[in-house]
């Protein structure tokens, strides 16, 4: 795992960015994994910008996000189709026809599960793979106890996985108790994972993973240990823990 320490929120976003324009200027036909949540707000801020200041172009680019609400319409203000529109899609040149998202209304999910892989396969696999990380040690929405085997499937969120979002909701019962996540499997096909964390929030997730290096499907982001190719972007606050630890 190759570690780049950022300053702070600002500078973790920066140099998110400048990590995925680089990829997509080397090839400009990447498909790329995208996450949701509050830690990657600032790095499509950063793309935004330099879409409109350096014209980094993506119109060949494929975007496949990593999960969504089951339930949640795409025109839902809280579905993660509407998020990533409000917050990338809108303000760049992708066409949204190349930009995919679990539909989390389908009446058949589990087929929507397996078309997704599909999908995925179809585009040979995903190039570069955002991620964020829960407090809990989730990756997509893939919670503690998921196998890392699994394939794009469906998932009961965690009490404080909804807690957690609950602050996107008016109220925690407006919070999906289900939602469609890639699986554990299909994230570490991908070629190449960059994972960002941020804050202090955030800080004892980057301990366990960065200190303890224990494999173990109580913690879904430990199954990175058996990517090749992981990037981890922390900022100070997030990693405040795990320098502790290293220096006693
Ligand atoms: C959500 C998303 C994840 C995200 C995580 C952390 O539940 N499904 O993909 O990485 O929570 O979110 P945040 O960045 O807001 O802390």
């Amino acid at each position: 795992m190759n570690i780049i320490e950022a300053k702070d929120y600002q500078d973790l976003s920066i140099k998110a960015a400048q990590y995925i324009i680089k990829n997509v200027r080397h090839n400009p036909n990447l498909v790329l994994g995208l996450a949701t949540g509050s830690t990657p707000k600032g790095t499509y801020e950063q793309m935004i910008k330099d879409f409109q200041q350096n014209n980094t172009s993506y119109q060949y680019v494929k975007t496949i996000n990593l999960d969504e609400y089951v339930g949640l319409a795409k025109d839902d203000l809280n579905s993660y189709s509407t998020f990533m529109n409000e917050h990338l899609f809108n303000h760049i040149d992708i066409p949204h026809s190349q930009t995919y998202i679990p539909n989390g209304m389908a009446k058949d999910l589990h087929n929507e599960c397996a078309q997704y892989d599909r999908l995925i396969h179809s585009l040979g696999g995903v190039d570069l793979q955002l991620l964020g990380i829960g407090h809990n040690g989730h990756i997509g929405f893939n919670e503690p106890n998921t196998s890392f085997k699994t394939r794009t499937h469906i998932v009961k969120l965690a009490s404080s996985t909804r807690n957690a979002n609950e602050r996107f909701f008016q109220d925690i019962n407006e919070v999906p108790n289900y939602a469609i996540t890639m699986g554990i499997q299909t994230i570490l096909e991908s070629k190449e994972i960059l994972l960002l964390v941020s804050g202090k929030g955030k800080a004892k997730a980057v301990q366990k993973l960065l200190v303890e290096k224990n494999r173990c499907e109580q913690f879904p982001a430990s199954s990175l240990y058996a990517h090749p190719h992981v990037t981890i972007i922390a900022d100070k606050a997030a990693l405040s823990l795990t320098f502790e630890r290293k220096e006693s």
